[in-house]
Order: C-alpha cells, then sequence, then structure tokens
C-alpha cells in the first residue's frame, strides 16, 4: 500500500493584529490574565480590510505551489475547508483556482474543486478526501491541495470575541510525502449538537460553556474509538498531540482528559474508581457534564503531578507556540498547530523523523476525529520554509477603534469601503465580492 499524507505547507496570517491584553481587555474592563493565563491567548490575527479567505487561501497557494515548483497539470484536486464562505453555490476553491491561474502558465480545468464544511474539522475532512483520492488510483500521479481558511469572527460583545483569528494554511497531499504519512486508523466521536451553528447568518451563536463540553465529550468519544481499532495507546507512544486549538486553555482542558484516559495507571484507575464509586472505564454517565464532575477532583489533582506536568510541556505546550499569538483560525487551526511542533522541534535540534504525532481534530456540531502520523524524513526542509514568525512580527498592530473598523470591514451585511492599514506586496487582493486579482 502506498504511503499517502502532507508533503508540503504553507501558513497565512491575517495581516493585522489584535493585542488581548494591551487592547481589548481594558476596553472590556476585563483583567489581562483573563486573556493571558486564563484562555491561554496574546493576540489575534485579523485580515486587513484587502484581504479575506480567498485571497489568504490563494497567496499561502501561491507560495505552496512556487517553493515546490509545481504547475496547474501537477495538481488534480483542489479542496477548501471553510466556515466563512460568502458564496452558498460556487465553492471558493473555484475562486482559489481562479487567482492561480493569474499566475501560473496553464489552468486547472482538469482539477476536481470542492468545498468541505463540517465546522473546524472540515480541514482534516478534506485531507482524508484527498487521501483517499490518491490512495483509490484516481490521482493519475498528480498531487491534491488543501486549504483550510477562514476568517473567525464573532459578533462584537459576545464571550467568543475574545477568542477571534484569521488565516489560511494550504498543504500538498500526495503519495511518499516529505512531511508525514496518515494512519490508516483513525476514530470518531460525532452527534448533532447545537451549541454553536450559523443558519443563514454569518457570525456564530454560539452556548460557549456548552461548547466547551461538546468538544470535550466528542474528543473523549473519538479517543476511544480510535483505541477499538488502533489498540490501547499511552501517553510516550506519541511525540507530539496537536489539537483543535480554539484557544490554547480549551487544549490544556481536553489534553488533561486524554492524558487520564490513556495512562492507564493502576494507581490513578483505583483513586478515580474510589472517587466515583464505580470503574471509570465502565461507568456510564448521562452526559459531559457528570462526567466532568465525577472526575474533577482527581483531574485538579492529576495537573499537579510532575509526571503530567513534564508530559505536558512536552507533548502538548509546543503546539500551542502560534496559536498563542493568532489566535482561532477554525478550519485551519489543528494544522498550524501540527506545523508549531514540528517548528520547535526544529529549534531544539531535534530529529523527528519516523516519530509519531497524534493528531486531534474537532468541528462544532459537532465531531472529533483522531489519528497519529508519522514524520517523514524531508521534514526538517519543510519546517525550515515557514515564515510565519516573520509574518506574525509584521502584522499592523490596531488599536481598539481600528479593530472596530475592521470588524466592520469584514462583516458581510456592512459596505466594504474602508481604509488599508498596510501595502500588500505582490499578493492576490480583494477587489470586490468575485473580483480578486493580483496588485504588484
Ligand atoms: N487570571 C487568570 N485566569 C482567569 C482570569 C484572570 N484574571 N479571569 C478569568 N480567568 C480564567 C477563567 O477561570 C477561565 O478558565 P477555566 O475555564 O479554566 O476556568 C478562563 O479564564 C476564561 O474565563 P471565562 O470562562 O470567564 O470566559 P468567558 O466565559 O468570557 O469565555 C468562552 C470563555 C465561553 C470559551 C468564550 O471564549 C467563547 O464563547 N468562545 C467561543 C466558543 C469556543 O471557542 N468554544 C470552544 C469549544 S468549541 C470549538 O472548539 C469549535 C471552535 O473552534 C469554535
Amino acid at each position: 500500500m502506498i504511503d499517502v499524507g502532507i508533503d508540503a505547507a504553507e501558513i497565512w496570517t491575517g495581516k493585522l493584529k489584535l493585542d488581548l491584553a494591551e487592547t481589548f481587555a481594558p476596553e472590556k474592563g476585563d483583567d489581562p490574565g483573563k486573556y493571558t493565563k486564563g484562555l491561554g491567548l496574546y493576540e489575534s490575527s485579523f485580515p486587513d480590510t484587502y484581504e479575506d479567505i480567498v485571497t489568504m487561501g490563494a497567496n499561502a497557494s501561491k507560495r505552496l505551489m512556487e517553493r515546490n515548483d509545481l504547475e496547474p497539470d501537477d495538481i488534480g484536486r483542489i479542496d477548501v475547508a471553510t466556515e466563512s464562505s460568502f458564496d452558498n453555490s460556487k465553492p471558493i476553491s473555484t475562486y482559489i483556482a481562479g487567482c492561480l491561474e493569474q499566475t501560473f502558465d496553464g489552468d486547472f480545468h482538469h482539477a476536481n474543486k470542492g468545498e468541505r464544511k463540517f465546522a473546524c474539522v472540515a480541514g482534516t475532512q478534506a485531507i482524508d478526501d484527498a487521501y483517499n483520492w490518491i490512495r483509490a488510483g484516481r490521482n493519475r500521479g498528480r498531487a491534491a491541495i488543501v486549504v483550510a481558511t477562514d476568517t473567525a469572527l464573532y459578533a462584537r460583545g459576545d464571550p467568543g470575541e475574545a477568542t477571534q483569528g484569521a488565516g489560511a494554511v494550504a498543504m500538498l497531499i500526495s503519495e511518499d510525502p516529505s512531511l508525514v504519512t496518515l494512519s490508516d486508523e483513525q476514530g470518531y466521536g460525532s452527534a448533532d449538537e447545537t451549541d454553536f451553528l450559523k443558519p443563514n447568518q454569518q457570525f456564530p451563536s454560539v452556548d460557549g460553556k456548552r461548547s466547551v463540553q461538546v468538544y470535550l465529550a466528542r474528543m473523549r468519544e473519538a479517543v476511544e474509538d480510535y483505541e477499538s481499532v488502533a489498540g490501547e495507546i499511552h501517553p510516550d507512544d506519541f511525540v507530539y498531540a496537536p489539537f483543535h486549538t480554539p484557544f490554547p486553555g480549551m487544549v490544556r482542558k481536553a489534553a488533561l482528559l486524554a492524558y487520564r484516559h490513556i495512562t492507564r495507571d493502576t494507581e490513578i484507575e483505583e483513586a478515580l474508581a474510589e472517587q466515583i464509586g464505580m470503574q471509570p472505564r465502565e461507568a456510564e454517565f448521562d452526559d459531559e457534564e457528570t462526567f466532568l464532575d465525577a472526575v474533577s477532583d482527581y483531574t485538579d489533582e492529576l495537573k499537579e503531578t510532575t509526571r503530567y506536568q513534564e508530559w505536558y510541556e512536552a507533548t502538548i505546550d509546543p503546539t500551542l507556540d502560534i496559536a498563542r499569538h493568532v489566535g482561532n483560525w477554525y478550519t485551519g487551526s489543528v494544522h498550524v498547530a501540527r506545523l508549531a511542533a514540528l517548528k520547535r522541534a526544529h529549534e531544539a535540534g531535534r530529529d523527528m523523523t519516523d516519530e509519531r504525532l497524534f493528531v486531534a481534530s474537532y468541528g462544532s456540531g459537532a465531531q472529533a476525529e483522531v489519528h497519529h502520523e508519522t514524520v517523514q524524513e524531508g521534514w526538517k526542509e519543510e519546517i525550515t520554509q515557514l515564515n510565519i514568525d516573520e509574518q506574525v512580527e509584521a502584522r499592523y498592530d490596531l488599536d481598539f477603534a481600528e479593530y472596530e473598523t475592521v470588524h466592520d470591514a469584514h462583516d458581510h451585511s456592512k459596505d466594504r469601503d474602508y481604509e488599508e492599514f498596510t501595502a500588500p506586496d505582490a499578493e492576490f487582493v480583494f477587489d470586490g465580492w468575485g473580483r480578486m486579482g493580483e496588485r504588484k
């Protein structure tokens, strides 16, 4: 069976930043610690007024193709994952392909284009579709481009406003990839949920507290389902575990529960059995709240232990390096987390070849998916190419009034004629709905 996975990746951040501690917290009358310590977020990225999901996705894809010396003829599939689409008919991939055709020789008339939607898990689902397409032998030697692109905005005043963000991740999916191969085994936890939804509206209706519980419940099911096909897993089986990161504080909660589940430590199990009055692996709970209540005393103690803290620092913390400074990118978020971890490994001089990652994706509505990935020999060259640090550093720092202007500029119900805060540099820019051009 051929190995299929991610061959190359590019990250494109929105060019503006909102500093949560310095700019957002004072306006909201909040202690900055709520954002930096509680949510684990320092800054959020926002698109400039000439950027949107198409331009960010197209700019990331352009760089991906140029860097890998690719022409349209090498690509047989372009899939976009987004929950920020402005078009209910034409997929965003057609807009992105249209941009790319302005730059490269040839066109994508032969390519299968689509759009995947299942909140934030859609990016991983689009990778799965490309994986299956290649594995089925329908790709005729061509690779797929998967773009996860979102402008994650909440209505002003919504508690989610602190967790906004915007950016795109473009990934090349191919046979014998340079970065990671994907496992055949996957685990799912999926249910019809209404804690986060956008029925015919741009900004989500969110029950934030419940959304946290739904994330944890579906993730628990997905880990159990994964073990039913891949066998028991243990904390040291994986060097890093990138999770979907709406904000790092969410990952702190999910990682703690996952660790509890996969330690299989008899001492832990006995203490927990005593606390909840039954064997935890056999216990059934009415809902996640009851489960979380039952295990809370135990997990409160667990997170103070040295072995948990060492595992968290080594396995989870590196995955959050970028998210802390860019916020939630919805579909791109778990893919940013994977790259952040590999970047940290590279900076630490660690050899990751043949090491395993445990990748945990999640989308509201709701579905969690987990699988593992094996890092390939070419990973270091790929990671060296990332310039996300320079992009993050170069962002324009918005004051609060400017932030409100930018929020309005990206509100689909409002006029889009606003000042630009940065100058585009040989990149695709928004030029009116459905008209994206390259401005030199
Ligand atoms: N110092 C340190 N910590 C502080 C603090 C301070 N001064 N003040 C508050 N905190 C802590 C709180 O204790 C809390 O931590 P814990 O959850 O560990 O207790 C944390 O900071 C946040 O404070 P609040 O719970 O009071 O924050 P909030 O209620 O205003 O908002 C939220 C939190 C509901 C998650 C909100 O950000 C939200 O609605 N976000 C959007 C929905 C979301 O992201 N849900 C995540 C799961 S769904 C998903 O993952 C899909 C997706 O991408 C959207």
